[in-house]
């Protein structure tokens, strides 16, 4: 028998919201401190990456030695940096799409989860006002390895009571459609279809894709 669609497993950064430039700003203001260049450019490998591998992109370009001791000291100052920044958040930050979006899967019974590396997730989407969408969200606490390891999408799809084949993630990260293939679940690519190759369909943002798109996927 077919699998039919269950569930949608949203990546957060760059799905539901852009956080991405509140990484940035406080990665940056740590690397100014410390005397380390660091530019948007670099800021683009961070994304999907776990707080401790960004810093040590971060410090590939450090003239001296740190200690792990220091290593985490850092990133503790960052997140405080970058919680401050976030306490913030609004719902008119949300991306376009994702409100009508997630109302239709719900007016038709499809399942919901947030799947990221951040250990701010349920923080982020309680701050967004969207928390009542989601069944269940995985954030950085609940997994070991990072996209692309599928572990993320798996602990969703247990918690969901769901099998991957009935599963679609939605990424706009490589690394993340990877675990999502990875993990034996459909992908949806978020952005350049150039860079999105990996992914079943891909589309410029959430204002384009509809729940009949997802349901062809099954077909
Ligand atoms: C991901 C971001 O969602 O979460 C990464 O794309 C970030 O840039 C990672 O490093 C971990 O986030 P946090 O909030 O736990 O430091
Ligand atoms: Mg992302």
């Amino acid at each position: 028998m077919k699998a039919q669609l269950k569930a949608i497993l949203f990546d957060l950064d760059g799905v539901i919201v852009d956080t991405a430039k509140y990484h940035y700003l406080a990665w940056k203001k740590l690397a100014d401190r410390e005397g380390i260049y660091f530019d948007e450019k670099i800021n683009e490998r961070l994304k999907g990456v776990s707080r401790m591998a960004s810093l040590e992109i971060i410090l590939e370009r450090s003239t001296r030695a740190y200690s792990e001791q220091e290593k985490l000291e850092m990133t503790e100052i960052k997140n405080n940096w970058y919680r401050e920044m976030i306490e913030q958040l609004r719902p008119d930050e949300i991306l376009p799409g994702v409100i009508d979006f997630l109302n239709s899967l719900k007016m038709n019974g499809i399942k919901c989860a947030i799947c990221s590396a951040s250990k701010s997730a349920a923080f982020i989407i309680d701050k967004l006002g969207i928390t009542q969408y989601f069944d269940t969200i995985v954030g950085g606490q609940d997994i070991t390895k990072s996209k692309p390891d599928p572990e993320v999408f798996l602990v969703a799809a247990e918690r969901l009571n769901t099998l991957p084949a009935e599963c679609v993630v939605f990424e706009d990260a490589y690394a993340g459609i990877e675990g999502a293939k990875r993990a034996g679940m459909k992908a949806v690519g978020l952005g350049d279809p150039n860079i999105l190759t990996n992914a079943d369909i891909v589309c410029k943002d959430m204002t384009e894709i509809t729940l009949e798109k997802v349901m062809k996927l099954f077909q």
